[in-house]
């Protein structure tokens, strides 16, 4: 890791050393470095104050420099390693946590800390160590509900294998949406689904919830999404996983409107429709595509249990449809979050 340093003359290390850590100053996870001269370079924090270095005693040779030093990680987060090199009002503002894709890592910080960003990705690649790729940025937003990144560390590579249940799933950090959150979600969903189902996976993504199905049922999915990037990185998992999956998997490149519009009434025995802040808006659409019996599972963000049974029986016909269940998913916000609201058709 590069940090600034102080340089002294050999013997006179272990007294410069003292001094800087009754000072707080030495980055105690890094070890000093001995340079080619002879000389030793001692790692420091880069806010150290160099004044204090004139208070060593005069006879040490003593000078600021920059070196990559050898720096330990057992036990450490990714801020305490950050601790002393960044200023604490800004370590405040990093979130402690962050998602890892496959090999690359992806963490939400405010903009006008991006400037910050290299330092953030070499720690957080000296704790995850299969971590080859650090972007940071935002939340979702657009159509394809995809994060806007910039990369900050690492190989510049955006695609990636997410392993979610020991299924391979290719994902494009850039131009695809993806949670690693959710993969207890799949699995639920693909757990509820029986053997010989047609089941419709709108705004699949990258297909997560279709392949967990077809790995652990004898069952068609239709999985929608109008994002070729997505679709894309379906077809690559289905190729990975082809020896895992009992059922089929079919990807649509298409408008979940337009497919809508062409399938049958009452075909599917299930629909999955993880789009939170538009998915209601279809749900009427979706209704009549569905058999008598069959079931659709539609997520959406909200405050509470009571006011997601209401959004969703203001969307169906209350003599067609009940509200089987509603689960909160996810936080998304201060006091809201996604649900999942399962509901029957019963006529
Ligand atoms: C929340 S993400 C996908 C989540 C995915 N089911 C998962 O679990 O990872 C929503 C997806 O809906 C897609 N999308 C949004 N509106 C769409 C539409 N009208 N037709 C087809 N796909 C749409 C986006 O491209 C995006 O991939």
């Amino acid at each position: 890791m590069r940090l600034p340093c102080v340089r002294v003359s050999a013997k006179d290390v272990e007294e410069v050393l003292e001094f800087l850590k009754s000072r707080g100053a030495y980055v105690r996870n890094c070890k000093v470095k001995k340079l080619s001269d002879g000389s030793v370079a001692i790692p420091v924090k880069e806010d150290l104050d160099m004044s204090l270095i004139k208070e060593l005693p005069a006879v040490l040779v003593s000078e600021s420099c920059y070196e990559d030093f050898v720096c330990g990680t057992l036990g450490l987060s990714f801020k305490d390693l950050l601790t002393g090199l960044i200023p604490e009002g800004v370590l405040r503002r990093i979130p402690s946590s962050y998602d890892v894709i496959g090999d690359i890592a992806v963490i939400n910080i405010p903009e006008d800390l991006l400037e910050y960003g290299r330092l953030i990705g070499e720690a957080i690649s000296r704790v995850s160590r299969n971590v080859r790729a650090v972007y940071a940025g935002s939340y979702v937003s657009g159509e394809y509900r995809v994060r806007e990144l910039k990369h900050v560390f690492g190989d510049p590579v955006s695609k990636t294998v997410h392993k979610e249940y020991g299924l391979r799933i290719s994902v494009d950090v850039l131009r695809t949406y993806y949670n690693p959150s959710l993969a207890e979600e799949h699995r639920r969903i693909a757990e509820l689904v029986n053997d010989g189902e047609l089941v419709a996976d709108l705004f699949c993504g990258v297909g997560p919830f279709s392949l967990h199905i077809a790995s652990l049922r004898n069952a068609t999915s239709y999985a929608v999404d109008f994002n070729p990037d997505a679709i894309k990185c379906l077809i690559e998992s289905i190729g990975m996983n082809r020896r895992k999956l009992k059922g089929r998997v079919v990807p649509v490149l298409c408008d979940v409107r337009d497919f809508l519009r062409i399938v049958s009434d009452d075909v599917f025995d299930r629909v999955v429709m993880n789009l939170p802040l538009e998915a209601l808006e279809y749900v009427p659409a979706v209704s009549n595509k569905l058999r008598v019996g069959g079931v659709i599972h539609v997520y959406l963000v909200s405050y509470s249990v009571e006011e997601v049974k209401h959004l969703v029986s203001n969307a169906v016909n209350p003599s067609a449809f009940s509200v089987v269940s509603v689960k909160r998913v996810l936080d998304y916000a201060p006091r809201k979050y996604v649900f999942r609201a399962d509901l029957r058709r019963n006529a």
